[in-house]
């Protein structure tokens, strides 16, 4: 492998700056040549593709965004994108890619490889979490803080106005923010995808409250609850309990800016060190994540499919704090 390319792709995440100066700077460490890949695979199909220098990555590790760019890409969807991307990669003779991404990214990196051969690794890179293969994301952490000190904020108003706030937060399908974000800002409850909460328990639950004259109640909503989103959750208690004052905040794309944590910035630099190490041991088609304070090589097909679960034990702690 002499020459790679590091893409970042889908959403966002704070810590991919972080990666992908941790990418090259390994790159460089071991004399490789390195190239940015603008707009994900956009930038692939659209030979957006330049060589990068040291300058390109100085002071971008604690930047949130991502200055190489993102975009999600029907195109690449596509045989024909697919191989539009790989003549541009031959024609800049970039022989291997670090992806960084969350699951669509890493799918196309993975179908890219099993078409044409190039070798690939995959960093996790969303703030969801929704990746086996590794404790924690990129991204994932800033996410956390970020909507908890949102949260802490909006505390402050509905103790003021003994309001009975519905704050929706992201994830897409899981609900590993919204649990975070529920144990780490004391929610009266936490609603997630992965667990069915009846509305009649909610209401319960919020008259015991009640009861107990707790000063405010701010309910966790993750964006792909089953029985709807914070507005649909709020107006279906509002018809049980028309004494309170409710109120819906959506934390939304607040939660994918930001510098990264300590966390993120930690994990991201020693993921991107470990995709090039990977590259260079004949390790492809796989995702480096970090468990258990080790750095694994997950398939990507595994990493993908086998959508890790939101602990029972994190769900059940939340459910004791709330009550
Ligand atoms: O995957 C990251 C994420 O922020 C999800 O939490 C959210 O559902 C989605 O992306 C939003 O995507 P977009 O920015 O394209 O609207």
């Amino acid at each position: 492998i002499k020459k790679i390319g590091v893409l970042t792709s889908g959403g966002d995440a704070p810590g991919m700056n972080a990666a992908i100066r941790a990418v090259v700077r390994a790159g460089f460490y071991y004399n490789l040549e390195m190239y940015g890949i603008y707009r994900g695979y956009e930038g692939m199909i659209n030979d957006d593709i330049k060589k990068l220098e040291s300058k390109n990555i100085a002071h971008v590790l604690e930047r949130g965004g991502t200055f190489l760019k993102s975009a999600r890409s029907a195109e690449f969807r596509t045989p024909e994108g697919r191989q539009k991307a790989f003549d541009n990669l031959k024609k800049h003779g970039i022989d291997a890619l670090v992806v960084i991404g969350g699951d669509g990214s890493l799918t196309g990196a993975h179908l890219f490889y099993q078409e044409f051969g190039i070798p690939a690794i995959g960093l996790p890179g969303t703030i969801d979490n929704d990746l086996s293969g590794t404790d924690s994301t990129i991204g994932f952490d800033t996410a956390c803080n970020t909507a908890i000190q949102a949260i802490d904020k909006i505390r402050d108003t509905a103790t003021s106005h003994d309001r009975l706030f519905f704050v929706e937060v992201m994830g897409r399908d899981a609900g590993f923010i919204a649990i975070n974000a529920g144990i780490g800002s004391a929610a009266a409850a936490t609603l997630i995808p992965e667990k069915k909460m009846p509305i009649e328990k909610l209401v319960e639950r919020l008259k015991a409250r009640k009861k107990a004259m707790k000063q405010s109640n701010i309910v966790i909503v993750a964006e792909g609850g089953k029985s709807g989103g914070a507005t649909e959750i709020a107006e279906k208690i509002k018809k049980q309990l028309p004494s309170y004052d409710i109120k819906v905040t959506i934390l939304g794309h607040l939660q994918r800016g930001g510098s990264p944590s300590s966390f993120d910035r930690v994990l991201a630099s020693k993921l991107g060190v470990a995709a090039v190490e990977g590259l260079m041991q004949g390790k492809y088609d796989v995702m480096a994540g970090i468990i258990n304070n080790k750095i694994v090589f997950t398939p990507i097909t595994k990493a993908i499919v086998d959508d890790k679960e939101v602990d029972e034990d994190d769900f059940r702690i939340a459910k004791i704090l709330s009550t």
